[in-house]
């Protein structure tokens, strides 16, 4: 007899999600994890300390440029960074602890150290080998870098997200590679430590893929609270020394190769699946031509009683994305229906302002030859962005015209990652812009800006 009903390799939102549900299942179940600490890199070293750097600077920037305003008067806080990363190492170990409390509430075994995959079936942790009828790959990603890009996080000169998160000092001058969602949240965190960023970025627009207006109006905002931008360029290498970086870049429109000294790169050019170390050649896991684990509609891979989730496998490197399908593949291994609705999974960036999307673009549809209707809304009509001094900014609906039925939002502006999600269940329910603008908002809240850009998508808006 098997000892677990599934194991799970990797404690990340999408692994411990997914123990959690396998185990209200009913599942006899078991997470291994490495790291000290559970929580995998988003708890670790993703997206709860960025958090937690965010919401520090946030605050000191207020202080620095909008107390006085306010009435507020008093001299601008000076930085104490050890403090600040214990602040943010405290936020992280409450999390992380979380996690534990979780395992152990669930009884949940944690098989603590690195797990092989000998055979289907079958898990080994350090010595022991345990009997399993399943198996969940969740073992995530990691930083990729640039070719003649060496990233030495010990050193702190060229570093990535992990490396970013414990900077012995704030440097002079950061150059930051990528203009996506790790640059451009880590890039705004010094700079509003006093740091001089630049932002080197391959395509024409920050955060490629995203809609074409927000793109525009979140780099004028991000100029004007200090960060550079170097746009079109592709960085050819970076040679560092101990304590200094020459980071070298080639315009796209042609010309002379140029050079950007910095204390500090931070490389952000994205993110690969990690899988190293299970064995999964051996076992004939098959993998998709980018690397992921390749998996069916229920999360199954080629091998039977093996299946993988989040990062590791094809999608949107999300840790939310990751959790649906923890808890998806839970229920399809206790012979339920899992499913995750991909058309409905939110992106946010946590700049200020933040930038949260859902759905399809407007120029993805318009590129498809969707008839759609867009309603538009500037946060300068919403009475209590502006009591806040985050006006900049708008919601932005795509609807169906002739059904009015919504097929995609993009929000910059304040609380935007907590305000997509009213839009994420209208687009679950099958909603029409019109649902949304039939319901009442509360006023003065910022979620009024969205029922004015569904208003926007038939008769027009009241405050614009
Ligand atoms: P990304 O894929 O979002 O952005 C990487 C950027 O680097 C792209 O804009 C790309 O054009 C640029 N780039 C690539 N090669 C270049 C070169 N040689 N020269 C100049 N620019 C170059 O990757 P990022 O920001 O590293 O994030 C990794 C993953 O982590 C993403 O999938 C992201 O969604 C996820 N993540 C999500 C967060 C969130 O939801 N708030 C926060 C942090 C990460």
């Amino acid at each position: 007899m098997s000892q677990y009903d599934v194991i799970i390799i990797g404690a990340g939102p999408g692994g411990y999600v997914s123990a959690v549900r396998c185990a209200q299942l009913g599942l006899k179940t078991a997470i291994v994890e490495g790291r000290e600490t559970l929580g995998g890199t988003c708890l670790n070293v993703g997206c709860i300390p960025s958090k937690a750097l965010l919401h520090a600077t946030h605050m000191l920037h207020e202080a620095e440029h909008n107390f006085a305003g306010m009435g507020l008067k008093a001299k601008a806080p000076t930085v104490d960074w050890a403090q600040m990363k214990s602040y943010k190492d405290d936020v992280v170990s409450q999390n992380t602890g979380g996690v534990e409390f979780l395992m152990k509430k669930n009884k949940i075994d944690w098989l603590k150290g690195w797990a092989t995959i000998p055979a289907a079936g079958k898990v080994t942790v350090g010595d022991t080998t345990y009997d399993t009828k399943n198996i969940v790959i969740a073992s995530g990603s990691v930083p990729s870098t640039l070719p003649g890009v060496e990233v030495d996080n010990d050193k702190g000169v060229v570093v990535d997200s992990t490396g970013a998160l414990v900077l012995g000092k704030v440097p002079k001058k950061m150059v930051v590679i990528g203009a996506g969602v790790i640059g451009l949240e880590l890039g705004s965190v010094y700079q509003r430590l006093g740091a001089e960023v630049t932002v080197v970025e391959y395509m024409d627009a920050v955060c490629p893929g995203m809609d074409k207006d927000v793109q525009r109006t979140f780099k004028r905002i991000l100029e004007k609270q200090g960060l550079k931008f170097i746009m079109g360029a592709a960085v050819q290498g970076v040679d560092a020394t101990k304590t200094k970086a020459k980071v070298k870049y080639q315009p796209k429109k042609g010309g002379d190769e140029e050079v950007l000294d910095a204390d500090v790169v931070l490389v952000a050019t994205g993110r690969k699946p990690y899988a190293e170390g299970l064995g999964l050649d051996a076992l004939g896991v098959k993998m998709t031509e980018r690397g992921q684990i390749a998996v069916d509609g229920h999360w199954a891979t080629s091998v039977k009683g093996i299946y993988a989730i989040g990062d590791v496998i094809e999608g949107p490197m999300l840790a939310h994305k990751a959790e649906d399908e923890g808890m998806a593949v839970a229920d399809v291994l206790a012979g339920n229906h899992g499913h995750v609705n991909y058309g409905v999974i939110p992106g946010v960036v946590y700049t200020t302002p933040e930038v949260a999307t859902v759905g399809q673009t407007e120029d993805a549809l318009k590129a498809a030859g969707h008839k759609i209707k867009v309603g538009k809304f500037s946060f300068m009509g919403n009475a209590r962005a502006k009591a806040i001094g985050q006006a900049d900014g708008f919601v932005k609906i795509i609807a169906d015209k002739e059904t009015d039925r919504v097929l995609g939002a993009a929000i910059i502006g304040p609380a935007a990652g907590d305000m997509i999600h009213e839009i994420c269940v209208a687009m679950e329910f099958g909603a029409s812009a019109q649902d949304i603008a039939l319901t009442c908002h509360a006023h003065p809240t910022y979620s009024e800006a969205v029922r004015e850009a569904a208003l926007a998508c038939g008769d027009g808006p009241i405050h614009a």
